[in-house]
């Protein structure tokens, strides 16, 4: 089945200056209905000095993680040049000629990975501004290439050095929220699947859109992932829902921003929250942005871990697959 692209959309859109209808929001969600402008919010921002903390630091990441579930690190120690080596080669795909991205595009038995666009499920539902491309960077036998691109050429390398880097990064954080909650350092990790916890990359491409007052890019939502780690291009787009508004989250050049998703917050038995966010499109610019999930492995059955569960702290959600938790979330069945 042909899935025609918003990337090819928009740029029918932009010579009439109108959007088609399935993209249009009802207005409980149009962000310029909902958006709480001349604000932006400052999530907390928090210097990792390079990959050494303090208890203090680590206190703030844990602290960020219950109350806000959403937090910016800088000083993380993966070097400007290889964030912005992977931008670029991203953006480079995304350039390239439709049929060559469809060369790597999803089929309908290909699972997640792949070049593709969130298809409208129901009749009524509305179509998301983007496209995206999925791929596992980690570990290495989870990966299949033949879902990264093959141009530019210098894109697995690029990714492969940003997936080194992100992993220390990562593996750091997992320690820190781990200790935060009173657990030994290695336990949360243990408790999302250890040395098989897979890092899936995807790339947000959210063409120019001629309405972005009444367009969204991703839908509202929380991640299903344990964590995510996300940087972004210098577009404004991401937004959070705090104190029952919508917020733009403040751009901060190269630092990365770490989302709390369902899984911490499920094994953390509430105590980390996983953030209500989604993504707005512009005018006259390209966003992207670059989330790679930290995920369970897919058999795998997360819980409320039992140290952190009593009689006056009983557990708040079940223990179930991963897999069978992302099918009820991706299907809208309550868990
Ligand atoms: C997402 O949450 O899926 C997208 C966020 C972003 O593009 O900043
Ligand atoms: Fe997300």
């Amino acid at each position: 089945m042909e899935v025609e692209r918003v990337q090819s959309i928009a740029s029918q859109s932009k010579l009439a200056n109108i959007i088609p209808s399935q993209f249009i929001r009802s207005e409980d969600e149009q962000p310029a209905a909902t958006t709480l402008h001349g604000v932006v919010l400052e999530v907390p921002v928090i210097d990792l000095g390079g990959g050494d903390i303090d208890d203090k630091t680590r206190r703030l990441i844990s602290e960020a993680s219950s109350d806000w579930g959403i937090f910016q690190v800088v000083n993380h120690g993966i070097p400007d040049e290889v964030i912005a080596k992977l931008q670029r080669v991203g953006r480079e795909f995304f350039e390239l000629p439709e049929e060559e991205k469809e060369l790597i595009a999803k089929t309908p038995d290909s699972g997640i990975q792949g070049y593709g666009t969130s298809l409208q499920k129901e009749v009524q539902a509305k179509k998301a501004w983007v496209d995206h491309l999925f791929h596992i960077i980690w570990p290495p036998a989870a990966i299949n290439y033949n879902f990264w691109p093959q141009n530019p050429p210098s894109y697995r390398e690029a990714n492969e050095e940003y997936a080194e880097k992100l992993l220390e990064v990562s593996e750091k954080l997992m320690k820190w929220l781990s200790l935060g909650l009173g657990l030994e350092e290695g336990e949360l990790k243990a408790a999302m699947g250890g040395e098989d916890v897979a890092y899936l990359m995807k790339i947000n491409y959210y063409p120019p859109c001629p309405r972005p007052d009444l367009a969204l890019g991703v839908v509202a939502h929380t991640d299903m992932s344990a964590i995510t780690i996300l940087v972004p291009n210098q577009v404004q787009g991401l937004q959070v829902f705090r104190d029952e508004h919508w917020y733009d989250v403040k751009y901060i050049p190269n630092a990365l921003i770490v989302h709390i998703g369902d899984q911490i917050e499920i094994l953390s038995n509430g105590k980390y929250k996983a953030v209500y966010h989604r993504s707005t499109v512009n005018k006259e610019s390209t966003r992207m942005s670059w989330p790679v999930f930290v995920e369970p492995p897919q058999d795998f059955e997360l819980g409320p871990i039992p140290k952190l569960v009593n009689q006056q702290n009983p557990p708040k959600y079940k223990t179930k697959k991963y897999k069978d938790y992302a099918y009820c979330k991706l299907n809208k069945i309550p868990q």
